[in-house]
């Protein structure tokens, strides 16, 4: 049966580099009915709608029970400057679905792609687990006295002992499914003593039922150092929802920049949405020049959770294959368009 697929081109260039990708998945030969929504800054500035039905969250079981998976492109405008669109739309999916696993894989494709000096792809391939629905991104907290020299601003950070040991536990699972021998969490219980003490206590927890697995702690900041310095010593790692953002950014650019990068939001089992690491790049937006890799292989994700990992191999191979050959988007070294990026990958599928 055809696998049902809600796509959300979004804003700027969301909209080219889908185009691209829904290209691919259809040359893949997997069985998919896209349906395609307009949800957008253009939308919203036209209607006021973020997401229909976001109010009562019908919008959000309508997602869950009509469809097998979401992809999106990307969303921001400078047009919407509180991002209130953005934030209902992926913020509400990630949370209203309780798409708890955000999986960043980070795999170098092409020595030539890598800012490190002396580093290959075998020092450069690992995946990211960050938690999806709580930490600094909950929106809890709140500003007294705003816009004066007396404003007071809090900004709470949830941490559950459910949630934080389901992504734990996640990182593990996939570790040892995939044969990997480590698994590194990143916190910062030194100085945040409440919220991560619980990563700490849940973290030596699930450690012991994985005897074969190597599991290590760093506080977040020598992770940052040492993800530049020796990116070879990471398999697995696995933090929260704030520094799972950035980290991963560094991740995108040992790849070779933000339009490497790929990204699913999951909830195992259930509708989950996948979507590039990058954002909207207004200044690139409607120019053919956004590399539409990161959309590609987010798509080859959302495959290979659909339960077709043989057609997400296939267009991870052919997007190697157009990269080593230079038949790439200019931010990578190439001469190509978005369209004639895309159109490289799917002659080689
Ligand atoms: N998941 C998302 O939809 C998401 C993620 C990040 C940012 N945003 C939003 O996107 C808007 C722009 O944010 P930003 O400028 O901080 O980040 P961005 O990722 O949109 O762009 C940053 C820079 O990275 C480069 N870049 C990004 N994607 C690229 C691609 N596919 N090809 C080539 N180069 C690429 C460009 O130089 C771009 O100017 C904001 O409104 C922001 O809130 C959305």
């Amino acid at each position: 049966m055809a696998k049902r697929i809600a796509v959300v081109p979004g804003d700027g260039i969301g909209k080219e580099v889908i185009a691209a990708a829904l290209d691919v998945i259809r040359a893949a030969g997997a069985p998919v009915a896209f349906t395609e929504f307009d949800w957008s800054a253009d939308r919203y500035l036209k209607d006021g709608t973020t997401l229909p039905g976001y109010a009562d969250g019908a919008g959000f079981r309508k997602l869950e029970n009509d469809f097998d998976a979401i992809f999106v492109g990307a969303l921001g405008d400078p047009r919407v400057p509180d991002n209130r669109h953005a934030r209902d739309i992926l913020l509400g999916t990630r949370f209203e679905l309780d798409l708890y696993v955000n999986y960043r894989p980070v795999r170098l494709l092409d020595d030539r792609l890598c800012p490190l000096k002396n580093r290959t792809r075998d020092h450069v391939n690992f995946v990211v687990f960050r938690e999806n629905t709580e930490g600094l991104y909950v929106g809890a907290g709140g500003r007294m006295r705003p816009d004066t020299e007396e404003e007071i601003a809090v900004q709470e950070e949830i941490n559950t002992y459910k949630g934080v040991h389901r992504i734990v536990r996640y990182a593990f699972e996939f570790a040892r499914q995939r044969g990997l021998t480590r698994v590194c969490m990143a916190d910062k219980s030194n100085a945040m003593t409440h919220g991560h003490a619980l990563w700490q206590r849940v973290f030596k927890e699930v450690a012991p039922d994985y005897p074969s697995i190597e599991a290590t702690h760093l506080y977040i900041d020598a992770l940052a150092m040492l993800l530049v310095q020796t990116p070879e010593r990471f398999d697995v790692i696995v933090t929260n929802n704030l520094f799972g953002d950035i980290i991963t950014d560094i991740g995108a650019a040992l790849q070779g920049g933000l339009g490497m990068a790929a990204s699913g939001n999951i909830h195992p089992g259930r509708t989950s949405m996948f979507e590039p690491v990058h954002g909207s790049a207004p200044p690139l937006a409607g120019k053919n020049v956004a590399n539409p890799i990161g959309a590609i292989l987010s798509a080859a994700l959302m495959l290979e959770t659909l339960g077709r990992a043989e057609d997400a191999q296939r267009i991870e191979q052919a997007v190697e294959a157009a990269v080593h050959a230079g038949e790439t988007t200019q931010d990578i070294g190439g001469p190509l368009g978005t369209s004639e990026a895309g159109a490289a990958i799917l002659r080689r599928l």
